[in-house]
């Protein structure tokens, strides 16, 4: 057992996967998860390569990180610890209408840029692309704001799900065009916490409609 300075006992000994021993914890999910489509492991893997890209390709560049919550909070706290450069951060929050496992395309700007990005090499980072609208929309509002450089990271993309092409630099995934939850993605705003990818059982949509 391992005790820091002030005589604390710390939760696990150094050697532990914290990883795995959340994993003991989803349990309280089970009833709700169908099947995990990307696990921790291969997330972490990931990033980190992306971050590693990222380092290299932004080198003496004046890097803006642009998160879109909610999704993507999980995804920029593990990336830019991948990425050893001095940058600075940015949120925007944006809603798309539609069915709750549909994106409609409209999408309302609800918390805008804190800071002005004219001459900025701006990163947009995303939690996943499905039609793309959502990001279109983003890149062409983007643009108009005449930063230096924009491009994208997205954890993942839905297989010929896409309505409008669109060049993604950073990609991580790509999955199946199905709905999936976890690492930053909700269902009925529950799930963002899952340290995984996973689908959801039917019946809990199922539920959700009635
Ligand atoms: P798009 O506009 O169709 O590309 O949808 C993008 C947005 O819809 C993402 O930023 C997510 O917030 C949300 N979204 C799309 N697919 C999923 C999913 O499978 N699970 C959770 N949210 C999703
Ligand atoms: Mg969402």
């Amino acid at each position: 057992m391992d005790t820091d300075v002030d005589g604390l006992v710390a939760s696990g000994s150094p050697s532990a996967d914290p990883l795995h021993t959340l994993a003991d914890h989803m349990s309280a999910f089970e009833e709700d998860l169908e099947e995990i489509l990307i696990s921790d492991r291969e997330i972490q893997g990931k990033v980190a390569d992306l971050g590693e890209q990222i380092t290299r390709d932004y080198a003496r560049r004046d890097l803006l990180l642009v998160g879109v919550l909610k999704g993507a909070f999980v995804l920029m706290a593990d990336l830019s610890r991948h990425i050893g450069l001095p940058m600075e951060f940015d949120f925007m929050a944006v809603s798309s209408y539609g069915a709750a496992t549909q994106t409609s395309g409209v999408v309302r700007i609800l918390k805008d840029l804190d800071h002005e990005i004219m001459g900025r090499d701006v990163l947009l980072v995303e939690d996943i692309v499905d039609s793309g609208l959502t990001l279109s929309y983003l890149l062409k509002n983007l643009r108009t704001r005449k930063p230096a450089s924009l491009e994208v990271c997205a954890l993942m993309q839905k297989t010929g799900a896409q309505q409008v092409p669109l060049d993604i630099r950073y990609r991580g995934f790509e999955i199946p065009p199905v709905f999936v939850v976890g690492y930053g993605l909700d269902y009925g705003e529950r799930f963002r916490n899952l340290p995984f990818v996973a689908t959801l059982r039917p019946e809990v949509y199922r539920d959700a409609v009635s």
